[in-house]
């Protein structure tokens, strides 16, 4: 009888401790070439660690890997890249300032072996771009991409130095469903080829639609390892918090204080346009009100102006004309500080750039827009125990899991960074929420905890802005939903009236 080759990649008790916590305990791991294997698990569960393990950058305390049968040394990234593993990151590593061919080629001399001519690289990009259909000019910008293209070029920088084991920490959580589709086909073809891909993501149903198989960990364990078609999303949602989580929907949120058709605008929008710096027109005239205890859901498919639009009502963007009245207050012109004054908080898309600081801790990042403020500070000075109690309280109602409050927010899971965002924004009592894509890469039930805080908001009072290209998320929690295409307004509907075939038809651009 003929023995069955080794599994492509056998990954085999690896553990990985930081300090006293250990974050995997024994994790066996083995996927086949040409297998498109889904890694799950909550928020913290250890899933990016072990990655970072495959791919060099971290040394386990414990366990081996082997790549087709033979066991390879740990710990360096150039030789996981010889090996052929290929890693997308769940924040990307590109060089914005850089070209695509000369991201691609960006550390590739340092081989020794030769300086890359960006002419014949250029070329070899076209040829991969087009073998695995992936739309990419290899002389354009990072900076000038989408996040959508700049993941195809981290795929293609992969695939580019040969990689046979392709790793993507959450690639999804960036794009809008086309998009995700798009990058389905990508993975297919690639898997048909016969690379091997491991696949995390937090979006139940495209596990299922995608994958061959799945292993779930929780707190740093394997819990399951199973066929994908042999469970169900209900299965593994259970598996990876080891309880039933139910999604909040509108209907099971108590009554707004406020009954919304009564309630004065928190915010109004009067015929708003912003334009960018190149001049080109990305907010189009756009009018809409927020009611307090309402909340109003702007839908559109990534890049019709939905976060230049949430940009200037925050005032992290210039206002071209029109104007924006904040709790009976103009802030047209008004910066930041003013309207957080006012009872603004903003959660937004990017919190890497835009909301945390990841080197500092988890309580400095807490208490970054009210250090000037009482309590925090008196006579110039910082109040230690006041900011201490402010991080404590902030981290048990919005169950950051880390170490303590001194833990730099940089070393927290996805999902724990962006509940220190929302706590920041929450525990303020605002009278306004901007919140863009609140939920982006939470797991399950850190999803169902963050609409629950967004209920909670409106429930007291506040109007919230929830600016979402998932469109079940609006459905589920908007009472009206406004519709961008294009920078401009070109439709909106009550809770009542709503028609998601509707909604579709104006996402994509045509009357309806
Ligand atoms: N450098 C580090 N120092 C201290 N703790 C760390 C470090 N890196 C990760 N951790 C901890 O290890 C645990 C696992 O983190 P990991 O990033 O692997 O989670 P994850 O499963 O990828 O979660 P998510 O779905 O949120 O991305 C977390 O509790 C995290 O805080
Ligand atoms: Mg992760």
């Amino acid at each position: 009888m003929q023995r069955p080759s080794p599994p492509l990649l056998d990954m085999r008790g690896i553990r990985v401790t930081f300090g006293g916590f250990v974050a995997n305990d024994g994790v066996d791991l083995a996927v086949d070439a040409g297998e498109i294997h889904a890694l799950l698990g909550e928020n913290g569960a250890g899933k990016s660690t072990l990655m970072r393990v495959l791919a060099g950058l971290l040394v386990p305390a414990a366990g081996e890997v082997r790549i087709a049968g033979d066991i390879e040394p740990l710990g360096s990234a150039h030789e996981a890249m010889r090996l052929g593993i290929g890693m997308v990151h769940q924040h990307f590593m590109l060089v914005p300032t850089l070209t695509v061919a000369e991201n691609v080629c960006l550390g590739l001399s340092s081989t020794g072996r030769f300086i890359p001519d960006l002419k014949t690289a250029a070329a070899k990009i076209r040829d991969l771009a087009a073998t695995y259909g992936l739309d990419i000019d290899p002389n354009a910008r990072i900076a000038d991409l989408s996040i959508a293209g700049q993941q195809r070029v981290e795929i293609l920088k992969a695939l580019y130095r040969g990689a046979r084991i392709l790793v993507l920490d959450e690639p999804t959580a960036v794009l809008t469903p086309q998009e995700a589709e798009g990058l389905f086909r990508i993975l297919r073809a690639l898997a048909a080829e016969g690379t091997a891909i491991i696949f995390i993501s937090h979006k139940l149903n495209e596990v299922m639609a995608l994958t061959d198989k799945v292993t779930v960990l929780r707190q740093g364990k394997v819990v399951a390892t199973a066929l994908t078609a042999e469970t169900d999303a209900r299965g593994l949602a259970r598996m990876m918090v080891g309880a039933e989580i139910a999604l909040p929907k509108i209907e099971d949120a108590p009554a707004p204080g406020v009954p919304a058709e009564a309630a004065v605008a928190i915010l109004s929008v009067m015929d708003l346009t912003c334009r960018d710096a190149r001049g080109l027109v990305r907010v189009d005239r756009v009018s809409l009100a927020v009611g307090a205890g309402e909340i109003v859901g702007v839908a559109g498919v990534d890049g019709n102006g939905q976060q230049e639009l949430a940009e200037a009502i925050v005032g992290l963007s210039m206002v071209t004309s029109g104007r924006i009245i904040l709790a009976g207050v103009d802030v047209t012109a008004a910066p930041i500080a003013r309207r957080i004054g006012l009872g603004l908080a903003h959660i937004p898309e990017d919190r890497h750039r835009t909301a945390l600081v990841e080197p500092m801790s988890i309580r400095d990042n807490i208490v970054l827009e009210r250090i000037g403020d009482p309590p925090f500070s008196r006579g110039g000075w910082m109040r230690r125990d006041a900011v201490a109690g402010l991080a404590e309280k902030v981290m048990a109602a919005f169950d950051v899991r880390a170490s303590g409050p001194l833990q730099s927010v940089g070393t927290l899971s996805g999902g724990n960074q962006q509940k220190v965002v929302l706590g920041r924004a929450l525990s303020r009592d605002p009278r306004l929420v901007v919140a863009v894509q609140p939920a982006r890469g939470l797991d399950v039930g850190a999803t169902a905890f963050v609409h629950r805080q967004l209920l909670a908001r409106r429930a007291a009072g506040a109007g919230v802005l929830l600016v979402s290209t998932e469109l079940e998320e609006i459905l589920a929690l908007s009472d009206r939903i406004v519709v961008m295409f294009k920078g401009a307004i070109v439709g909106e509907m009550t809770r009542a009236a709503i028609s998601v075939e509707r909604l579709g038809l104006m996402m994509a651009g045509r009357a309806a």
